[in-house]
């Protein structure tokens, strides 16, 4: 391997494995089913677009519930400490982001004991400043992640199939080896007494000749 594809490696592997190389920040999706009296992580990254600069960042979280048509403010994470703000989540929200910095990049938040009516749209809000050398620049973001609770986790069809057709297969393939085993035996133990019952034959023919 040549220089410059070692060099490929660790860029790959940072590819792969955003997390493990230091300010990397990669925004991936949060998922969108909770199950009922679990807890359920919300996701929400904001990578900054430029990782070297400074930056402290402010986290919102809004909520609209099945059937409303208002956001109402839940969630405030600000200078290291997170705030409830609504009684329907009284006690159940804790911060699942960036630990330990002002400079959030992960605003993710956990809710505990889901209940069907933590069924609807959350909107997360980024309020970042940029510190310069000269001055500071301040953007946000905003993301909308719509959360569907059901009873019990449920599984993808497409795994469910493919579960069943390994066991068939599985199965399939062994009752295929054990008719392929005897046959084979058969054969073989016919072979045997062939050659047998010729040589005997030989034998008896030999004496005569
Ligand atoms: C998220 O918060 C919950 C509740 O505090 C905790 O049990 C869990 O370990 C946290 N997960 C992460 C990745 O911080
Ligand atoms: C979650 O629900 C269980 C059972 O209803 C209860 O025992 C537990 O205290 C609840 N936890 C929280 C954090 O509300
Ligand atoms: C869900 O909402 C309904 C109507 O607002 C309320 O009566 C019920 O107590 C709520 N359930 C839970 C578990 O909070
Ligand atoms: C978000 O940023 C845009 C432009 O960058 C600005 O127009 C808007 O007022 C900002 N929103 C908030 C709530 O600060």
């Amino acid at each position: 391997m040549s220089a410059l594809q070692l060099l490929w490696v660790p860029v790959l592997l940072c590819l792969t494995h955003a997390w493990f190389c230091n300010g990397a920040c990669v925004e991936v999706d949060s998922d969108t089913e909770a199950v009922l009296g679990q807890g359920f992580k919300l996701g929400c990254i904001s990578c900054k677009m430029r990782g070297e600069v400074p930056a402290s960042a402010t986290v919102d979280w809004w909520f609209m519930a099945k059937g409303e048509s208002e956001f109402t403010h839940i969630y405030s994470y600000a200078d290291l400490t997170g705030y409830i703000m609504d009684d329907r989540f009284d006690e159940r929200l804790a911060w699942n982001g960036s630990k330990k910095t002002e400079d959030v990049q992960d605003g993710s938040i956990y809710i505990l004991n889901v209940t069907f009516n933590d069924t609807g749209t959350y909107r997360c809000f980024f309020d970042r400043t940029l510190v310069f050398p000269n001055y500071e620049y301040r953007t946000n973001a905003t993301k909308f992640i719509s959360i569907n609770v059901v009873g019990k986790a449920t599984r993808g069809m497409a795994s469910i199939l493919s579960e069943i057709m390994m066991y068939v297969s599985i199965i399939g393939l062994q009752l295929w080896l054990l008719v392929e085993m005897v046959y084979c035996y058969r054969k073989i133990a016919a072979a045997g007494e062939e050659a047998l019952r010729e040589s005997e034959s030989k034998k008896s023919l030999k004496p005569k000749a």
